[in-house]
């Protein structure tokens, strides 16, 4: 089976190598706990490696993007400007335009794109603009259906729900994708409630994969798994 590189030191040994191609995974996370960097990462090891992908957003506007990736060391505006990565914006506050373009130009842009990477960021403001509830998962079917038939390897992400880490806001994303990535976090009173971040893999098709909770360090240079450490 072809694996897709996460770029991720630690995450590619759990999940025995990467990510099984073609793949739509699903990252979930409160805010902060790195998702869109996690996201980013990914992207940006495809690209170092020649390959072409999208990154479509609700959440920042793509100078935004750029400026953050720079800060965790990943310099993507060569891409966006030689055309390897495209960073498509879609505006959260207008709905009636964004399901418009959710429904028409997303699925053309995914189609023609020949990207091997693609990223939403978030799915959860994505789906959070639909009233109805049939629309919202069939648009959100026919989306991953694309994806599939683009042949691309998918990573969304998705808001955590507050009393559980395991389970996307929206509920629905999990139903959608071939993987789930949890990451959490605890405050450890004994060291004056310092934020302790853990991954975890919840799911993943086709392949063995750690069940294991790992913690993982959010720096400088992004995300690292630290995929021997032991957690009791
Ligand atoms: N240059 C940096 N060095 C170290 N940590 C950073 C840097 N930039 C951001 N962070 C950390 O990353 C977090 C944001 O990560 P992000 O991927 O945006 O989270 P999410 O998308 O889950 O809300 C910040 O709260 C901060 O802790
Ligand atoms: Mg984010």
């Amino acid at each position: 089976m072809e694996r897709v590189e996460t770029g991720i030191g630690g995450l590619d040994e759990m999940l025995n190598g990467g990510i099984p191609k073609g793949h739509i995974v699903s990252v979930l996370g409160a805010f902060g706990t790195g998702k869109t960097c996690l996201a980013t990462q990914f992207i940006n090891h495809g690209l170092k490696r020649g390959e072409k992908a999208l990154f479509i957003t609700l959440e920042e506007e793509e100078e935004s993007i750029i400026e953050n990736a720079l800060s965790f060391g990943f310099e993507l505006r060569a891409y966006t400007e030689n055309g390897s990565l495209a960073i498509y914006k879609l505006q959260p506050s207008d709905a009636r335009n964004s399901i418009e373009k959710i429904k028409n130009e997303l699925p053309k842009a995914i189609e023609n794109s020949g990207v091997q990477r693609l990223v939403i960021d978030s799915i959860s403001l994505l789906t959070m603009m639909f009233d109805n509830e049939g629309e919202k998962r069939e648009t959100l079917f026919s989306l991953c259906q694309k994806i599939k038939n683009a042949g691309a390897t998918a990573i969304f992400t998705a808001e955590a729900k507050p009393d559980n880490p395991n389970v996307s806001r929206d509920g629905i994303v999990e139903y959608v994708s071939d993987g789930v990535i949890v990451l959490y976090y605890l405050e450890d009173p004994q060291q004056g409630g310092e934020i302790k971040t853990f991954l975890k893999v919840l799911k993943m098709r086709r392949t063995a994969h750690s069940r294991k909770i790992k913690p993982y360090e959010l720096g400088k240079n992004g995300i690292t798994v630290l995929s021997k450490a032991e957690v009791i």
